[in-house]
């Protein structure tokens, strides 16, 4: 006999009382969020029989290619949560600048900002391996019914109300937290909807995968390489196993499940890290946080990191905790 799960829709409402902000409100976005990740799993399932795989032409503000499905991806999230009246503001990495959302219907009462990763990991696409998106939201710190502003954003991951992503994998999952752990909802494709299977995930204290960029190796400042050298060494439960499959989404979902760390150091290559600050590290560090896991630029806590820029990079060391320790002690 099959299991008698609860639906993400009902777990949305049964919990938004648990909320301190209006609750309604949080929860019209979670599912404005739900919605659009079932039209991006649709796409990214069809890549390959449709004409969206490859290179879009274009380069994002970061300077890198964009692939057909990061634009497309990138629409059907701003498209959905535009029309939702919630939102005031999207900040997305396929964006230069962040977008104001008038609503006069309501004389410009929204209240929340998204910022959002529309596909991570999407050189994976082309080869059928798992990506994600990534979400992270904020009520704006500018008052109501006035134009949206950088301030909106700009703000530290400790002040975010709710965060998640969505890796769309062997099956595709919606995980989430709005402070109060982090939850993880299986979509049955047939039926279009999402069942809580994975309540209240937890990283497991330590765990024996680090996973990293090794081809990096040479450019590594001197503490990561010595503590790579540490997770290599035959002592005690080591060495760990190298697990590394190139979308942050992806590597963070395994690590949480199984116990590891995961790290995108600073480079001589890359001299910032290469991960963005507000649309990837800070809602993956919430989740870990509330997951019983750390999340470090190696040296500070990242939600405590004061953004000064939308597309900030920062160095990131995220996953079970005594490992991120661990990690820190070398990079000291
Ligand atoms: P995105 O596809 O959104 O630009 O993100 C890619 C990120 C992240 O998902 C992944 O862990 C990392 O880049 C991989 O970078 P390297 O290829 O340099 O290892
Ligand atoms: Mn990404
Ligand atoms: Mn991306």
């Amino acid at each position: 006999m099959t299991k008698q799960y609860k639906t993400l829709g009902e777990f949305i409402i049964e919990n938004q009382d648990s909320f301190k902000y209006s609750s309604g409100e949080l929860s019209r976005l979670l599912n404005g969020l739900r919605l659009a990740a079932k039209v991006v799993n649709h796409e990214v399932n069809k890549a390959g029989l449709v004409d969206i795989l490859g290179e879009a032409g274009d380069t994002n503000i970061q300077g890198e290619n964009q692939q057909k499905l990061d634009v497309l991806a990138n629409e059907k999230f701003i498209q959905t949560l535009r029309k939702r009246e919630i939102v005031c503001g999207i900040a997305s990495e396929e964006e230069d600048d962040f977008i104001s959302i008038n609503s006069f219907d309501n004389n410009n009462q929204n209240k929340y900002v998204v910022l959002i990763d529309p596909l991570d990991g999407s050189s994976n696409i082309d080869v059928n391996v798992s990506v994600g998106t990534i979400f992270s939201i904020y009520r704006r710190v500018t008052p109501v019914g006035s134009p949206v502003t950088m301030d909106d954003f700009l703000q530290p991951g400790t002040k975010q109300i709710a965060a998640g992503y969505i890796v769309y994998g062997t099956s595709t999952m919606l995980v989430y937290t709005t402070g109060d752990g982090v939850n993880g909802f299986t979509l049955n494709p047939a039926l279009g909807t999402f069942y809580l299977s994975h309540p209240g995930m937890k990283f497991p204290e330590t765990g024996n995968i680090y996973s990293v960029n090794e081809g990096n190796y040479v450019h590594f400042p001197q503490g990561v390489k010595d503590y790579i050298k540490y997770c290599q060494k035959e002592e005690d439960d080591r060495p760990y196993t190298s697990r590394y499959i190139g979308s942050l989404v992806s590597d963070f979902h395994r690590n949480m499940i199984k116990g590891g760390i995961y790290m995108y150091p600073t480079s001589s290559k890359a001299p910032e890290g290469k991960l963005r600050l507000l649309y990837e590290c800070n809602p993956m560090a919430f989740i870990a946080e509330q997951a019983d896991g750390l999340a470090s630029d190696g040296k500070q806590r990242i939600m405590e990191i004061d953004p000064k820029e939308l597309h900030q990079r920062v160095p990131f060391f995220c996953g079970s905790k005594k490992m991120v320790e661990k990690a820190k002690e070398f990079m000291k």
